[in-house]
């Protein structure tokens, strides 16, 4: 298998030599990404994890659960072009964006991962650290903002605009027109309709159909979607974290 890789700048490197790359996050994410990160020619180096439970699923790289293990090993890498994936998923788009922000004011590079069974048209845009999964598509004139998450199966119809850190979740379909907010997830096999804005942080649930726009930090379940009434749980949108807290 074969992916495409782009550097920030969105301009495919057809270089083949291995090169380094630190992971952030060690879970399901992660494990999307170890086959794009391998066949697009990243040795992962080093994992990073706030949670000193979490398992890694690169089991030849070092993984680090606080701040001073990260700086010390970075002190003494010799390969100065490091690339980072924030490997976080479910309604951590804010704090991919952070962490977005701290790797790269430590001095490495963001990397874009662009699954070769993807398909992006040459008319779209990716933001600079975004992941575009397997059987993914991002139709014409789409523009897809830093570090967003398109995973398996999901599609992107035709002038979207996506705003940075959203994620849309596997098998999804968003229609063309639609405006996604910063921060938005769209769950697994929800349908947006076309024209539909989502807003910032808002979160529609696996399934749903959207007809109509979705306010700011909303939570929408259910066909016709409507918002669901219920206290905070584990989705609700939360402020975004800080790189090690
Ligand atoms: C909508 C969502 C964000 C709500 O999460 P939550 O706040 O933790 O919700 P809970 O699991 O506490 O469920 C709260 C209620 O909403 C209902 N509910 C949850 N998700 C629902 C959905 N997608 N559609 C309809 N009802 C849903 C639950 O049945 C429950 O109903 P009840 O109070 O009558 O028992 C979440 O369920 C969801 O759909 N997330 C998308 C997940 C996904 O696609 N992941 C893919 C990762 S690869």
């Amino acid at each position: 298998m074969d992916v495409g890789w782009l550097p920030g700048d969105g301009h495919m490197d057809p270089s083949t030599s291995r090169r380094p790359a630190l992971v952030w996050g060690a879970t399901g994410q992660a494990k999307v990404l170890k086959p794009m990160l391998a066949a697009a020619g990243f040795d992962v180096a080093a994992v990073c994890d706030r949670d000193t439970s979490a398992d890694t699923p690169f089991p030849d790289a070092p993984i680090f659960y606080r701040e001073a293990d990260l700086l010390g090993w970075l002190s003494v890498q010799h390969d100065d072009a490091v690339s980072f994936v924030v490997a976080i998923g479910g309604a951590g788009g804010k704090d991919r964006l952070v962490l977005d922000r701290y790797l790269s004011e430590l001095g490495l590079s963001v990397l874009t991962l662009v699954h070769d069974r993807a398909w992006v048209d040459p008319s779209a845009s990716i933001g600079a650290g975004s992941q575009i999964a397997a059987l993914a598509g991002i139709a014409v004139e789409t523009r897809v903002g830093r570090q967003c998450i398109v995973n398996t199966g999901a599609t992107i119809d035709h002038e979207c605009r996506v705003g940075d850190g959203v994620h849309v979740m596997p098998g999804a379909t968003v229609a063309g027109c639609v405006e996604i907010g910063p921060g938005a997830t769209i769950g697994s096999n929800a349908t947006v309709l076309p024209r539909v804005r989502i807003g910032e942080d808002a979160i529609v649930g696996a399934g749903a159909v959207v007809t109509g726009d979705v306010a700011d930090g909303t939570v929408v379940v259910g066909v016709p979607a409507r918002a669901r009434v219920g206290g905070a749980s584990s989705e609700t949108p939360r402020p975004a974290c800080t790189p090690w807290k």
